[in-house]
């Protein structure tokens, strides 16, 4: 299968000295889910910020067979969707719909073709409703659900999503997970939810110290590293 990334041998050392990637080896294929799983400050997060050049380390990373370097970072970034945990800070226009339309803008898209594509993608998450909304008043489902549609709306290959169910209720969460896995794109997906990453992921890595330690199923992971399913199911 047709790979749309992958990193060799990633290393990275925050300035203050914290060594944070230890060398990472890692595949993503055309169309499959992914979840990280990994203790508090493993370097998931520093992982993912390395995906769409946030942050540079030592190594190799493809993005859809293009390599990390700044010609191409444009390129990559339209490729590779990132939606953080704080989704509210990626939105910051006045109303749904331009916050929506801010990334085929800024891609090049006329206005017309901006709006088709964000209208579009609002009624991918279910938000269509909204779109005359301003973004601050939505309740954090909903923040979440315009984060990923102004994600979408620049036609990316590769989701990524660091923690999407914080601050989800269960049924918050519920639907989320129902959107995401009718999203046909690859997906990278972080999660500390081990209920939530076994519904939606073909298979699972494990970040200690940096390192990727252990690769299987969501469930194999979860009981080899005491990753409690029901208790993080019962949240
Ligand atoms: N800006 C920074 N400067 C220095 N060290 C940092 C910085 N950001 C993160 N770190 C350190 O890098 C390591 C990896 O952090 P990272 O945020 O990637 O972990 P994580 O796996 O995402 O954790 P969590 O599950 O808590 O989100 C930690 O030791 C953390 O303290
Ligand atoms: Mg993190």
């Amino acid at each position: 299968m047709k790979a749309v990334l992958e990193v060799r041998n990633l290393h990275f050392r925050y300035a203050d000295g914290t060594p944070a990637l230890n060398g990472i080896d890692f595949t993503l294929a055309e169309g499959e889910t992914v979840a990280l799983l990994g203790a508090n400050g493993s370097g998931k997060t520093t992982f993912l910020m390395h995906l769409n050049g946030l942050l540079t380390g030592e190594g190799s990373i493809q993005v859809c067979g293009m390599a990390m370097e700044k010609p191409n970072l444009r390129a990559i970034r339209a490729k590779i969707g990132m939606v953080f945990q704080d989704s509210e800070s990626q939105l910051f226009m006045p109303t749904v719909l331009d916050d929506v339309m801010f990334g085929p803008l800024n891609q090049g898209r006329s206005a017309a073709e901006a709006a088709k594509r964000g209208r579009a993608a609002l009624e991918t998450v279910g938000m269509a409703h909204a779109a005359g909304r301003a973004p601050y008043h939505l309740s954090a489902g909903e923040k979440k659900r315009v984060a990923i549609a102004g994600i979408l709306a620049m036609d990316p290959e590769i989701l990524v999503l660091d923690e999407p169910t914080t601050f989800l209720d269960p049924p918050g969460q519920r639907a989320l997970a129902d959107l995401l896995v009718r999203l046909p794109q690859a997906k990278i997906l972080v999660t500390h939810d081990a209920r939530f990453a076994q519904a939606l992921s073909h298979r699972a890595v494990f970040f200690q110290s940096g390192k990727i330690v252990a690769e299987g199923s969501v469930e194999e992971l979860a009981r080899r590293f005491a990753w409690d399913l029901e208790m993080e199911g019962a949240r």
